[in-house]
């Protein structure tokens, strides 16, 4: 890969580097998490960057609040002595989905079922704008992951199993954020995560958490479940989530390699290493992927992030864990509490000779190169009338189209779709029917996700009554006694994220089934209609079903589940993952025994 920059861009980091003291060199490699970043720390460590985690959020959370809490921070950082802009980062996986009133587009799950390029490079435009409209110029996207085991609670956050797929679709997710050009002042620099095979680990092989600790674990004390947390280990949490992967080179390199590969000849300037490990060996203690392969045979000239606390699981000495894996080819850790010790250890083993001033200079070279080519060293600060794009019309309808893409119709019986006028009133069950919350799963807001009315959008009952105001009627739990010719019944998966989504088992839970005994026996004809972060196994209730359409996680415009329910829109979408069959095929990995294969869908 040719450097980013021209022959100008180039001196004026060679120049900005040789009046950097060692301290400043640091301070660009680390980033904190904005909660703990202390007042005048940005400008008198000048730190590179400060990110939100997983609702990360300022207390009222508002576009307008977001940008006063961003814009504050990049200020700072022109007030160091060299004013190097400091970089925001942010999880806007779905949209600026930590945002209250951003646009929430499906996860990545459902637009694998688009296999829509076009529709891609839009929703990246338009999550740029939005970010943008907040001062954040880094997205913490796409993540290529292929999931093997889709017990995994990062599924939802994989476009498919099939790597052309990823591969395709992430490249233009990146072209979306990068929009014209990277020092356009609406690029925001992808990430592209997480390196590498973070989706082929091994179930039972994830160390995260550890029992006796929990009290102590301050990541996962942000998580903060509804359900008690032992409640949730039990039932799988952390098994396989950050846990070692085990398969052949080959497989590494055909399989899970492609995508960052094409996201870097896309011009991605930024990798998010894994947790997980390979054959044992923690990813961001390895050197030969990090730094051979990534940066050396695939030519990578951006910079290497941690991801959150990663460096401190390399090694248990915290000393020790910063020099493997600056040593291996991180480039800027995401610390996000202990900065200050962080830097500290690192200036030390420089001194010690244990990481050498090329290595720090090497990394420093990444990260700058990385913001002369967003234009930051100019125009550090977006424009906030881009404040107006967030959730704007124009938006919410691209996430519409997405919604209506993203759905699959598995089963479709007796012409009882479309859903029309004719045949009775309609009956809709479910509180997922009428649910945002619901309908846009983790990573929404908060870091877990949450039902309810958690952002301003469209559930699935208001889309069809707009489209059909006198057809439908409610019945959140199915109670009612009437009888119908057709019912709908929508159900969800609770939300999750990360490890937390790790379940032992895919099925539908008692309440689901409680539901459909109620409403089935009402209705000559019944919809069912599943929102989830991955397929669940229901060979044995499909039969009493007459249609069954996967919607997976669709965000905020649940009008556009309405638009295929109702034929507005056409069933377009085809599965990007394979459909279990039984609890036993998930742990045999893809492609054995199954209801359905990737490509299906009526
Ligand atoms: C999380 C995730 C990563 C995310 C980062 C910042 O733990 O692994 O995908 O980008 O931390 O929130």
């Amino acid at each position: 890969m040719l450097n980013p920059l021209d022959q100008e861009g180039q001196q004026f980091i060679e120049n900005l580097l040789s009046r950097m003291t060692l301290a400043e060199k640091i301070g660009q490699m680390t980033q904190p998490e904005k909660n703990s970043v202390k007042p005048g720390d940005v400008a008198r460590l000048s730190l590179g960057s400060v990110l939100s985690g997983g609702g990360g959020n300022p207390e009222s959370n508002t576009p307008q609040t977001w940008r006063a809490m961003v814009t504050a921070f990049i200020e700072e950082s022109q007030q160091s002595r060299l004013s190097i802009p400091l970089i925001y980062g942010s999880d806007a996986v779905h949209g600026h989905n930590n945002v209250v009133g951003a646009t929430i587009f499906p996860h990545n799950i459902g637009l694998g079922c688009t296999r829509d390029t076009d529709l891609l490079r839009r929703i990246g435009r338009a999550t740029a704008l939005e970010a943008c409209a907040t001062n954040v110029r880094w997205s913490f996207a796409p993540a290529v992951s292929i999931p093997q085991d889709i017990r995994w609670g990062r599924s939802f956050e994989g476009y498919s199993q099939d790597t052309r797929v990823v591969t395709e679709l992430a490249e233009a997710l990146v072209e979306g954020l990068k929009g014209e050009a990277w020092n356009n002042p609406t690029s925001v620099l992808p990430s592209v995560k997480h390196y590498i095979a973070d989706a082929a680990t091994l179930w039972g092989s994830s160390q995260r958490v550890n029992r006796a600790e929990l009290e102590r674990d301050r990541t996962l004390a942000i998580a903060n479940m509804g359900e008690d947390f032992v409640t949730l280990l039990d039932r799988g949490a952390w098994q396989i989530d950050q846990g070692d992967t085990e398969v052949d080179e080959q497989t590494l390199r055909d399989v899970h390699l492609p995508p960052y590969r094409a996201a870097i000849e896309a011009g991605a300037l930024n990798v998010m290493a894994s947790y997980s490990s390979w054959q044992g060996l923690k990813m961001h203690a390895h050197r030969y992927l990090l730094t051979d392969v990534l940066k050396g045979e695939l030519g990578f000239q951006g910079f290497i992030v941690s991801d959150w606390e990663g460096v401190q699981q390399v090694d248990p000495d915290f000393d020790q864990a910063v020099v493997v894996s600056i040593n291996a080819g991180v480039d800027m850790v995401m610390v996000p509490f202990e900065y200050e010790r962080f830097i500290a250890s690192l200036k030390k083993a420089v001194e010690d000779g244990q990481v050498s001033r090329e290595r720090i200079d090497d990394a420093v070279r990444r990260i700058l190169t990385a913001k002369y080519a967003l234009g930051l060293f100019g125009q550090p600060h977006t424009d906030p009338a881009l404040l107006e794009r967030v959730g704007c019309a124009g938006h919410r309808a691209v996430a519409r189209e997405a919604a209506a893409k993203s759905c699959v119709l598995l089963k479709n019986e007796g012409g009882v779709l479309p859903l029309k006028p004719g045949r009775g009133k309609i009956l809709v069950a479910g509180q997922a029917g009428n649910d945002v919350g619901m309908q846009c799963g983790g990573w929404t807001v908060t870091w877990m996700g949450s039902p309810g009315p958690v952002t301003p959008g469209t559930t699935i009952l208001a889309g069809l009554q707009h489209l059909h105001p006198e057809l439908f009627e409610y019945d959140a739990d199915g109670s009612g006694s009437d009888p119908y010719e057709v019912g709908v019944v929508v159900l969800a998966e609770e939300t999750y994220a990360e490890g937390m989504g790790d379940r032992t088992e895919l099925k539908l839970t008692d309440e689901h089934l409680a539901l459909l005994e109620r409403v089935r026996p009402r209705c000559r004809q019944l919809v069912v209609v599943l929102l989830s972060g991955r397929p669940l196994v229901v060979t044995e209730h499909l039969p009493q079903w007459d249609a069954f359409v996967a919607a997976w996680l669709p965000g905020s415009e649940g009008n556009g589940v309405a638009d295929v329910l109702c034929s507005t829109q056409p069933f377009t979408g085809r599965l990007s993952f394979d459909w279990p069959g039984s609890q036993a095929d998930l742990r045999r990995g893809p492609h054995t025994g199954r209801l359905f294969h990737i490509g299906d869908g009526l």
